[in-house]
């Protein structure tokens, strides 16, 4: 048992960042010296560019780094992109990337933006006993809600934005006395929570005014919050392949006919078992969310979302789709993915703007076509292994180097072990044993 009498502490943010390492290290930490060495090792040595990265979260000791790897060859709507992906799992950039290569022989992926609108909810009580009474009030102030609001959209409206509509929602049903202010947004290149939430709380206090002031038989709201949904069904990017299925070699001694139709059942699957659904989702989430990271959106917000997409239906489904038709393989990704291009770290994070550029500076709705792409090539990958070699033999490949570095392999010892697991499946047991005997022999 750890000892926890001096680890309570009131005031940790207020005190300066080598005072908070040092009270980590003195109470967490028995190798004070090599605890403090990791955390300085992970500092960059430019000071304004660490102060940008502890001035993005509060209580900052260090940074973590993950890796940083490119996915070249996505032929995404005819233009071929270099995608980069921010990821720690070994086998992810090297599945998107062989699959990228796959498909750029092929036509490449095509993908439209189908809707781009986000919702946010002013969630509010309202006592009185005739909610028609609260909707005839409701749609005699409505345009308040825009007008008042003006001085907070006019920047989002000059880029061709800004509030779609406002509802009133009857959620009585639901909750006693509940009702929502439903406003949908469109906030152009910005993610946009922050003007989401901004404008909610401002309709929120409008609301609150108007009945205040009103002649309802009940004058008075109980605001219990304004808050954006990510929720974001409406944000939805629909990305496609297809090809002959003569054309679709697998890799293996397995025929272009069989994988197709393994390909297809392995759909069939994910569409219908919950437990297949769910891995079969978050490997298509492995490219998706490094695609966010590494161009500094939000992919808690975007993980949310698509896994509630993917249970609209009352069942958890799989995100991917396929068909076989006259001799052909149509496969295709139905997500939301809201993301921004302006705003929040995106200018601020000397890697996210690296990753923007080498994008080519994509606005929203193109950068939300080549993350859906990443998706479906890593579904497409995954599956791919899947139903031919398993998986096992391109993750262990990628994992042996882990696994060596874990051993403290040298360079040459390395080399002579990919070399040894060429053509073998690499379990964590089989390189230790190798690794020993080749250490024996030398
Ligand atoms: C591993 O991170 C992802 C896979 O499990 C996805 C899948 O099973 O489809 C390989």
């Amino acid at each position: 048992m750890t000892n926890n009498k001096n680890k309570k502490i009131s005031g940790f943010s207020k005190l300066d960042k080598k005072e908070k390492i040092d009270w980590v290290i003195r109470n967490y930490f028995d190798h004070t010296k090599d605890s403090l060495a990791t955390l300085k090792k992970y500092w960059n040595n430019d000071d304004k560019l660490q102060n940008i990265h502890d001035e993005f979260i509060e209580n900052a000791i260090s940074n973590f780094y993950l890796p940083y790897g490119i996915a070249p060859n996505f032929k995404i709507n005819n233009n071929i992109y270099c995608v980069p992906m921010a990821i720690e799992e070994s086998s992810v950039v090297a599945a998107a990337a062989k699959s990228a290569r796959f498909w750029i022989d092929r036509g490449g992926f095509r993908a439209t933006v189908v809707t781009k609108k986000k919702l946010g909810h002013v969630h509010f009580l309202w006592k009185g006993i005739h909610t028609e009474e609260l909707q005839n009030f409701f749609h005699h102030i409505k345009t308040k809600f825009f007008t008042q609001t003006e001085g907070l959209t006019d920047n989002m409206r000059k880029r061709g934005g800004g509030i779609i509509d406002v509802q009133l929602i009857d959620k009585t049903s639901d909750i006693d006395n509940y009702y929502q202010i439903e406003a949908s947004f469109d906030t152009c290149d910005a993610m946009g929570a922050n003007f989401i939430n901004t404008v909610l709380e401002k309709m929120a206090k409008i609301l609150e005014e108007e009945i205040f002031h009103s002649t309802l038989s009940h004058p008075n709201v109980e605001i219990i919050m304004c808050i954006l949904s990510n929720y974001t069904p409406e944000c939805l990017v629909r990305c496609e392949v297809n090809a002959p299925i003569k054309s679709m070699v697998s890799g293996t001694d397995i025929s272009p006919q069989i994988f197709a139709e393994k390909f297809l059942r392995a759909i069939e699957i994910a569409e219908t078992q919950v437990y297949r659904a769910v891995t079969h989702n978050k490997g298509i989430m492995n490219g998706i969310d490094s695609v966010i990271v590494a161009t500094g959106n939000d992919y808690r917000a975007v993980e949310a979302c698509a896994h509630a997409y993917a249970g609209r239906s009352g069942q958890y489904r799989s995100l991917t789709h396929a068909e076989i038709s006259n001799g052909e393989l149509s496969f295709w990704i139905e997500i939301p993915i809201a993301l921004g291009t302006v705003g929040g770290i995106t200018k601020l994070h000397p890697m996210v703007k690296f990753s923007h550029h080498l994008l080519g500076n994509p606005n929203a709705e193109d950068l939300m076509k080549i993350t859906a792409a990443v998706g479906l090539a890593q579904n497409f990958s995954a599956l791919r292994s899947l139903t031919t070699t398993g998986i096992q033999k391109g993750h262990m490949k990628m994992h042996l180097l882990n696994v060596l570095n874990q051993l403290e392999a040298t360079k040459e010892e390395k080399i002579k072990m990919i070399e040894h697991f060429k053509n073998d499946v690499a379990h964590h047991n089989k390189i230790v044993q190798a690794l020993n005997d080749l250490r024996k022999k030398s």
